[in-house]
Order: structure tokens, then C-alpha cells, then sequence
């Protein structure tokens, strides 16, 4: 039987466009669907766009558009922008699509009959920002603290959903599933928020029609639409087809969702809720990542301090800024981005060392045995060092990528790129390369180095999906991909098939001299 594997970013507000913190959710998402699907699984990878509510038809109005215009007009950007950056989706949903309204439908109907939901009054601090009412802890000096406004005091007669009712239930599942929601950090923060003394209480999730259109009906009051994060979270099931897609089951069973830690508690509290109400199983992990911070402020639409991911693509090309931003981001913690930071990782890493032992093997493969992978002759005790780290190495990978450590596996990776890097410097082929005795050895190394090379391209793939295949087809050995299952073949040693016909290749990532002067902050 397949394995399936099914992951999601968070569906983006169509309010402002891409920017860095949506680029990084989706890059590390883009990844792992990569990894999984090179590990043979039956992937199916989720994003889109969130299109209703009240932040969105505000943007409308400012822009003298219908909102359904707004949100085709920013949708439409998102999806583009994903597709010349190379994202891999399988599926890119619209909350404005019918299907996903019949989806949202259904779930209300479920849950309300059910009993889980209530007609009540209810008066409080509201911010347009997060779309929902805030409690005390939301607010820093009566402003709130991820949108820097006031709220406004509002009083209406709404719909809740009786939230307090599962808080046993969910505290008890996160016990029970301690990687339910990780990094740790994040599962603590929710155990926090579930606390009987924290002051959860039941959601409100409808509003007036007579003051917000823009949203999905009631199906038990047309005079109510559904808030916006009931409707947006809702998203992730319509994405695979609930409720009778053929895979649905096999799909949501192993249901990762990617999120920044700003949505935590729609997703960590609300959401299995939700399913739970609803009679579903809740997903299987909620990783949660850190914010990107620029001079200190955190980085988002509303601050107005944008990172472009096509001008970083149109500066550096995409898989050097995707490499910095898994690599230099812990997942979990919070992370600065600077275009120093970036120029400096991209030409110590990606420039020097990568790109050294690509060019260096590749040359002397040119040069010394006909622009051929030579047939190897007897391998020895440094040999072993290599083949052995590429085994460890692709091992790491694997669990790290699975416990969502991506900046991990990428050390691990160069770890193995280092190792060959050393193993040249020791065994200098250079000089070898003189003494027509000891042309066997010769080609000993020169295999190993290329060897070495198909093993860091392949596990590379998921992370720079562009500059991998071109060391394979630089080794001549381009299907390689094709027919990869990861971890196995890549410890699998002595794959690369002698003779195949080699390129010298462009340099893949040259140096980048200094900080260009203008930069991408808009
Ligand atoms: N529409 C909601 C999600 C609904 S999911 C059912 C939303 N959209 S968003 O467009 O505002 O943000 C999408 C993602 O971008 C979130 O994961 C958020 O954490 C991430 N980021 C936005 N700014 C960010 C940074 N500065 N740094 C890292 N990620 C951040 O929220």
C-alpha cells in the first residue's frame, strides 16, 4: 500500500501581497512535500488564499473595488508568484470557490446540530487586524500588539461555538500526542491557553450580514455570515476533497500544517475543536515556525515593510534566498533577515563550498580522464570516510526533515559536502594527477569526489530545486532523480554508473561581491 502524506500552508489574506513571511511558510512547506514525495510517498501539498471577512472587504473599499475583484486581482498574484518561484502545490484553494462553500456549510450544519453551537449576546474589544475579539493578554497599552490599533468595543447578537467544551478533551489529546503541536515551546503555549484560569471562552463565529457581506451564509440563518477563521480554517478539508474524495481518509490522516507562531491559537486551540465537534480526527502535527524580525520589528503586511520573494528571485536567484531562509531560521525561533546575512551565508556555503567542489571535480574530471566518470580502482580507509558520512548523513536527513529540524538537515548535508571537500584536500588529486603510476589511484578519487557529488545533489533537491538537477545533468546522470527513493539511494554507495559523460558547467552559485545598493525593503 502507498503511503500518503498531506501538508498545508496557511491560506494567505489576499489584503497585501507575498512577502517574506508567507515566502518562508511556503519554502519550508515547498520543501517537505519535495522530500516526501523523493521518499516514494503519495504527496499532496495545499496552499491558497483566505478571501473573505472584514480586513478584506476594508481593502476592497480603499481600492475602489468589488471585494470579489480585490480578491481575484490578489489571489491571482499569489499564485503566480508561487508558480515563477517554482512551488511544487498540488492544489492552490480559494475560499470564494463554491466547492469550499458547500464544505463550510456542511461543517456548521454538523456542528450545529450537534449542539454545539449557540445563540448569544456578547460585547467586546474587536480588532479588524486579527479578525476576532481580544482578550487583555492581546492588548499593550490598550493598543494591540501584533496590529499597533485600537480595538473597537463591539456589541451584537452572534452564534458561538462552545469552545470550553472540548478544552478537557484537547489538553488531554496533547498529552497524550506529545508532538501533536511542536516545536515543544509552542505545545506549552497552547497547554497555556487551555488552562482552566486562562479565560478561553466559546467563539463567536458569525456576524450580522447587515454589517459584513462578505462571507459564507449560515445554513441554519441567513441573516449571519461565518467569521472568517471558522470559514478559513475550513479550508484544509475542502483542499482534499471532504468529505468523499477517494484519498480523503487516507490523506487527513497524516495532515502536517505549516504555521507561523502569530496563528497559533486558531490553529492550536480553535481547529482541533472544530474537527473534534464536527466528528473528525484532528491532524496529525501543527509546526510551528518563528518570525523573521527586520531592525527589531517583526516583519508583516500591516507594518508595511515588505521583503519581495520575486525581487530577492530577480537579485539572487530563488534557491540562494530560499537556502538562506532554511538555513539560517532555527524552526521555531525567531530569525533576523538582512541582505548582509543572505550574501554572506550564500557566498560561504553555496559559492565557496558547494560551488568549489562542483567546479574543482567536474574540472578535473575534464581534464584528467576524458570527461568520464573513471571506473574506480581499490578504495582504502579515506574512501570509507566519505561513503560511511554520505550513509550517516543521508540517515540524518531523513529524521531530521521528519521532525521538521530543516536547518538541520541542511548542516547535515554539508556536512557531507565538507567531508569532500577535505577528502580532495587530502588526497590531492592535482598531484596525483602528475605520476602517470598512479593513474588507478587517480581515478579512485576521482569517482569518489563524483560519487560524493550525486549523493549531495539528491539530497539537496528538496532544498534547492533548481541548482540539484543541474549538478546531475553537470555529472551526466540527470535521471538519477527520476528514479530516486530517499533516504535508500542515497546510502546507497557506488550508484553513479562509470563512463557517463560529463559537463564542466557554469559556476552554480558565483560570489556575490557586495550588498547591492538598492535595496528590496519597499
Ligand atoms: N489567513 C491567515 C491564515 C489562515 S490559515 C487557515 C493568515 N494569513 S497571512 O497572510 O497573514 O499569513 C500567512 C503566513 O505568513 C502565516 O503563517 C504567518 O505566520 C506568516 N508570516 C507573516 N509574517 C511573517 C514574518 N514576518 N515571518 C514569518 N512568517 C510570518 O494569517
Amino acid at each position: 500500500m502507498s503511503q500518503f502524506f498531506y501538508v498545508t500552508t496557511p491560506i494567505f489574506y489576499v489584503n497585501a501581497e507575498p512577502h517574506i513571511g508567507h515566502t518562508y511558510t511556503s519554502v519550508v512547506t515547498d520543501t517537505i512535500a519535495r522530500y516526501h514525495r523523493l521518499a516514494g510517498e503519495q504527496t499532496f501539498y495545499l496552499t491558497g488564499t483566505d478571501e473573505h471577512g472584514d480586513k478584506i472587504a476594508e481593502a476592497a473599499t480603499a481600492n475602489k473595488m468589488t471585494p470579489l475583484e480585490f480578491a481575484d486581482r490578489i489571489s491571482g498574484i499569489f499564485r503566480s508568484t508561487w508558480d515563477e518561484v517554482g512551488f511544487s502545490y498540488d492544489r492552490f484553494i480559494r475560499t470564494t470557490e463554491r466547492k469550499h462553500q458547500r464544505t463550510v456549510q456542511d461543517i456548521l450544519q454538523k456542528v450545529y446540530d450537534a449542539g454545539d453551537i449557540e445563540f448569544r449576546e456578547y460585547e467586546g474589544s474587536y480588532c479588524v487586524g486579527c479578525e476576532r475579539f481580544l482578550t487583555d493578554r492581546d492588548l499593550v497599552n490598550g493598543l494591540c500588539r501584533d496590529h499597533e490599533r485600537a480595538p473597537e468595543l463591539r456589541r451584537e447578537a452572534n452564534y458561538f461555538f462552545r469552545l470550553t467544551k472540548y478544552r478537557a478533551w484537547l489538553v488531554q489529546h496533547i498529552q497524550d500526542n506529545p508532538d501533536f503541536i511542536r516545536p515543544e515551546r509552542y505545545k506549552n503555549e497552547v497547554l497555556g491557553m487551555l488552562r482552566e484560569d486562562s479565560g478561553l471562552d466559546d467563539l463567536c463565529i458569525s456576524r450580522p450580514k447587515e454589517r459584513l457581506h462578505w462571507g459564507i451564509p449560515l445554513p441554519f440563518d441567513e441573516n449571519y455570515v461565518c467569521y472568517v477563521w471558522f470559514d478559513a480554517l475550513i479550508n484544509y478539508l475542502t483542499g482534499i476533497g471532504y468529505p468523499d474524495a477517494p484519498h480523503f481518509d487516507d490523506y487527513w490522516r497524516t495532515a502536517e500544517h505549516m504555521i507561523g507562531k502569530d496563528i497559533l491559537k486558531p490553529h492550536g486551540v480553535f481547529w482541533p475543536m472544530m474537527l473534534k465537534a464536527a466528528g473528525l480526527e484532528p491532524y496529525q502535527h501543527l509546526n510551528v515556525h518563528g518570525f523573521w524580525n527586520l531592525a527589531d520589528r517583526k516583519i508583516s503586511k500591516s507594518l508595511g515593510n515588505m521583503i519581495s520573494p520575486l525581487a530577492m528571485k530577480q537579485k539572487y536567484g530563488f534557491d540562494a534566498f530560499r537556502y538562506f531562509l532554511l538555513r539560517e531560521m532555527s524552526f521555531g525561533l525567531d530569525a533576523a533577515f538582512s541582505e548582509e546575512a543572505l550574501i554572506a551565508r550564500v557566498n560561504a556555503d553555496l559559492a565557496n563550498n558547494l560551488g568549489n567542489l562542483v567546479n574543482r571535480t567536474l574540472n578535473m574530471v575534464a581534464r584528467y580522464t576524458d570527461g568520464k566518470v573513471p571506473q574506480p580502482d581499490t578504495t582504502g580507509e579515506p574512501e570509507d570516510r566519505v561513503s560511511d558520512t554520505a550513509a550517516r548523513v543521508a540517515n540524518a536527513v531523513d529524521a531530521q526533515i521528519r521532525n521538521l529540524e530543516v536547518h538541520r538537515a541542511l548542516a547535515s548535508i554539508f556536512d557531507l559536502v565538507n567531508e569532500t571537500n577535505r577528502y580532495l584536500e587530502t588526497r590531492a588529486p592535482w598531484t596525483v594527477a602528475k605520476d602517470p603510476a598512479r593513474e588507478a589511484e587517480l581515478r579512485t578519487i576521482l569517482y569518489t569526489a563524483c560519487e560524493a557529488l550525486r549523493v549531495i545533489a539528491l539530497l539537496l533537491e528538496p532544498f534547492l530545486p533548481a541548482t540539484a538537477p543541474a549538478i546531475l545533468e553537470d555529472l551526466g546522470y540527470p535521471e538519477a532523480l527520476l528514479h530516486a527513493q530517499l533516504p535508500q539511494d542515497a546510502m546507497r554507495w557506488g550508484q553513479l554508473p562509470v563512463g557517463l559523460k560529463t559537463k564542466k558547467g557554469t559556476p552554480l552559485f558565483p560570489r556575490i561581491e557586495a550588498a547591492p545598493d538598492d535595496s528590496a525593503e519597499g
